[in-house]
């Protein structure tokens, strides 16, 4: 029994050891790390942008798109959830430690430079906060420094849209720095012209449109304060036909035959006739009226949307036939126009 005890005892003994000297060496190593950290800051003037005065400090930028959409034509807009990554080399962040990367959050960020980039043509972009605000920060020893960030886009996408509903958009994202011009900051495409923008099959999550695309560029902006680098993306969005050849095309050509089925109707029997005139006419109002326009500007020039301009007179002018075919002089019955004749004929 008390061997037992003993040998107890002694595990519980050499388990505690170990664990303490777990302790110490983590807690040497985070004190390690967190000298790292002050070092860094210490002298760090977040003002100034690494290689102040020197050197043009390079930002290289890459976007995941997470979700895409939606795209509204009334307010020219459209809405896009992404991760913003940006990286550049802070030489005065180069360290020597026992870590390769300092993986940090935005605790760090706001001691620290970055880059004061914002989108030209963004209306309400948000910067997500839930449950801190999220944002990544790496550093790397040799001072090259990764942050990024996740944003809810929203931005304008100027359309025309003469060619409805068989159009298609370009929808442009256009962002640079704020502050500094192109002597001080410049913008690239981390990974090239063709995969700096990610946007997987299933984050896009449109209903009117197919997402064909995306191109990207960059131009320079001159301006009253300093020429300046636009970074460009444009989504290529093509309208999907099906929607409006369901809920638009399909019910107008239904209603241009049934137009064309009152010719066919007895010219005697007035109220069938009318009845249907009218109905057609109310039809083809009333879809021009609901399906397509309710969901477009109210553009001032004609869109190809079937509705009025092209479909609306063949109702219409079946109505004033039937109207004119059955007016006074046409409506006169054989019997009756003999009786006319009859009439007629004693005076002569
Ligand atoms: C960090 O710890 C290593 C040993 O693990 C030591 O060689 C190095 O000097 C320490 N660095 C600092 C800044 O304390
Ligand atoms: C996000 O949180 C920070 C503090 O954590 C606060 O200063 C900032 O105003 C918040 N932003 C928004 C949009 O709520
Ligand atoms: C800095 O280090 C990272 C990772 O250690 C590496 O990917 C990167 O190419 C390096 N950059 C330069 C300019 O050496």
């Amino acid at each position: 029994m008390a061997f037992v005890l003993t040998c107890l005892f002694l595990s519980c003994y050499s388990v505690s050891s170990v664990w303490g000297n777990q302790h110490s060496d983590t807690s040497i190593y985070l004190d390690n790390i967190t000298r790292i950290l002050d070092r860094l800051l210490d002298g760090y003037d977040n003002r100034l942008r690494p290689g102040f005065g020197g050197p043009v400090t390079e930002v290289k930028t890459d976007i995941f798109v997470t979700s895409f959409g939606p795209v509204s034509d009334v307010e020219m807009e459209y809405t896009m959830d992404v991760f913003f990554r940006q990286t550049w080399i802070d030489e005065r962040l180069k360290f020597e430690g026992p870590i390769e990367i300092l993986r940090l959050n935005n605790l760090m960020v706001s001691k620290i430079w970055t880059p004061d980039t914002f989108f030209r043509n963004g209306k309400r972009s948000i910067s997500h906060n839930m449950t801190t605000p999220n944002k990544l920060f790496r550093i790397m020893q040799n001072g090259t420094i990764l942050y990024t960030m996740r944003l809810t886009i929203n931005a304008e996408c100027p359309m025309r849209l003469m060619n409805f509903p068989m159009d298609g958009h370009a929808c442009p994202l256009k962002f640079g720095s704020y502050a500094y011009p192109i002597s001080e900051i410049v913008y690239t495409w981390k990974k090239g012209p063709l995969s700096s923008v990610e946007v997987p099959q299933e984050s896009s999550s449109l209903l009117q449109y197919d997402l064909i695309g995306q191109t990207v560029s960059s131009e320079r902006l001159k301006s009253n304060t300093g020429e300046y680098v636009i970074m460009t993306v444009h989504f290529h969005l093509q309208r999907k036909m099906g929607f409006f050849l369901i809920q638009t095309y399909i019910p107008c050509i239904m209603t241009v035959i049934l137009a064309q089925v009152s010719f066919w109707i007895n010219k005697e029997s007035v109220p069938a006739r009318t009845v249907f005139g009218i109905t057609t006419v109310l039809t083809m109002t009333t879809l021009s009226i609901i399906s397509a326009r309710h969901s477009l500007p109210k553009a001032f020039y004609a869109t190809a949307d079937c509705s009025l301009p092209f479909a609306l007179p063949s109702p219409f002018s079946a109505l004033i036939e039937f109207a004119l075919t059955t007016s006074p002089p046409c409506r006169l019955t054989e019997p009756r126009r003999k009786a006319a004749a009859m009439k007629a004929a004693p005076k002569r």
